[in-house]
């Protein structure tokens, strides 16, 4: 233990990382307004709901019994209720989850592991999704009849998956059928970060669902069904992807889907004739923060850093890093090396702070001092899981996500495809 006393050389005995913390500590002051830097090794803490500041625009029909109640009863009521609950509800926790709430999760993982586990976890009647809204509704697609999925927090979105609101792909996906002729050749490829609409969209136009862990795969897949790929909604998945694939850049192009119908996206015609992928101009919030620079400052500052960012982070970026995955990629490549090893990571920050505190033999930081928590996973307040859990109890579903059945069939068609090719 070091004390404020310690002197730096006790300190440094103590702590062999202590000059690394240091340096961490200059690389946060030096960017930004302080009132801004969060701390890249610390887990966001809950505070009573009441007390959040965008509490107002959350779900606020919670009823006032959750409103006040702090991080330590919310605890002790959320752990009752699920030994109450036994094997009737399974917690689903992803990695982008406040401790406060991954700490009930019966399993956590990326959006491609939660996916599969709904799918084979029949067992229990109740799904409670500790995540967004896309995650939910693709559990519900995959859920036996007899299963119902709650999300605890109704407002947790994704600001990427709402870049492509279905009116907008379908009028893009008909413009590029007066343009080719045909849309026979095209194979729609939606994220899994995307309504359930498209994924129902891509069921029934013969494409399919891709998710971090497996665009490559899905890629490969769908250009032996055709000559391109509609990809939507993240441009940075879609372009770092095929880049790995080695389809050129200028073969990746990008359709601005703020531009109103009938202007093709903004591309020209030849842009469109050497197309490989037509990439959506959709990214992540979070992820879009990451920069050359940041990974620059990294390696100034520790010749030894590995960086592993991603691959929602931007081209450079995922250029400029040392690897890139998904959320369970990343905490794998955490885990595996070796004690130690400084590791600048690019993702969002309850992930970076958990793999830093369960990594304590290395250095674990955020590659964005001002990094902020994915806004809407962070809506997942444990009061909401509280409310939804003690709801069960009384035999009443509050939250339900549930896909209308049409859209679900087409959807399943598309993620079985997915869950196919693994
Ligand atoms: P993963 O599939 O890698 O968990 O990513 C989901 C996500 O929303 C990343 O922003
Ligand atoms: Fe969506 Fe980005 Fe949040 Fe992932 S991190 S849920 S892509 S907004």
């Amino acid at each position: 233990m070091t004390t404020d006393n310690a002197t730096a050389s006790e300190k440094q005995r103590a702590n062999p990382y202590i000059e690394v913390d240091e340096v961490l500590a200059q690389i946060q002051t030096s960017f930004n307004t302080p009132q801004l830097q969060c701390e890249t090794n610390t887990g966001i803490e809950t505070i009573p709901l009441a007390d959040e500041v965008s509490f107002g625009s959350w779900q606020p029909e919670i009823p006032e019994e959750y409103w006040a109640l702090e991080a330590d009863e919310l605890e002790r009521r959320i752990r009752a209720s699920r030994e109450r609950l036994g094997d009737q509800v399974v917690v689903l926790g992803h990695h982008y989850q406040r401790e406060d709430i991954v700490q009930f999760a019966d399993t956590r993982g990326d959006s491609f592991a939660l996916a599969q586990y709904a799918a084979e976890r029949q067992e229990s009647p109740y799904i409670v999704f500790c995540g967004v809204h896309f995650m939910a509704e693709a559990a519900d697609i995959l859920a036996a009849p007899h299963q119902q999925v709650i999300l605890p927090n109704m407002e947790a979105g994704c600001s990427m998956a709402d870049m492509a609101a279905a009116p907008d792909v379908y009028s893009a996906w008909r413009e590029l059928e007066d343009f080719f002729g045909t849309t026979e050749d095209i194979i729609p490829v939606t994220y899994m970060n995307s309504a359930a609409s498209l994924k129902a969209f891509c069921g029934e136009h013969g494409g399919v669902v891709c998710t971090s862990s497996n665009a490559t795969q899905v890629l490969d897949w769908a250009f032996e069904q055709g000559k391109r790929v509609f990809f939507f909604p993240d441009q940075h998945l879609g372009r770092n992807t095929g880049h790995a694939m080695d389809i050129p850049l200028d073969e990746m192009v990008l359709w601005n889907w703020r531009l109103p119908a009938g202007n093709l996206g903004g591309l020209g015609d030849d842009e469109l004739e050497r197309s490989r992928i037509i990439l959506w101009q959709g990214h992540c919030s979070v992820h879009q923060r990451f920069s050359l620079t940041q990974i620059e400052q990294a390696r100034a500052s520790f010749p030894d850093v590995q960086i592993v960012v991603h691959p929602e982070c931007r081209y450079e970026v995922v250029q400029a890093a040392d690897a890139n995955g998904s959320t369970a990629f990343i905490a794998k490549y955490v885990a595996g090396a070796a004690p130690g090893s400084v590791i600048g990571v690019g993702t969002e920050i309850n992930l970076v702070s958990r793999l830093a505190k369960e990594n304590p033999d290395k250095t674990v930081f955020c590659l964005d001092p001002v990094v902020c928590p994915c806004s809407t996973m962070y809506r997942v307040h444990p009061a909401y899981l509280a409310w939804v859990m003690e709801s069960l109890e009384r035999g009443e579903v509050v939250n339900r996500i549930e896909v209308p059945a049409e859209m679900k069939a087409n959807a399943k068609v598309a993620l079985e495809r997915m869950l196919a090719l693994k």
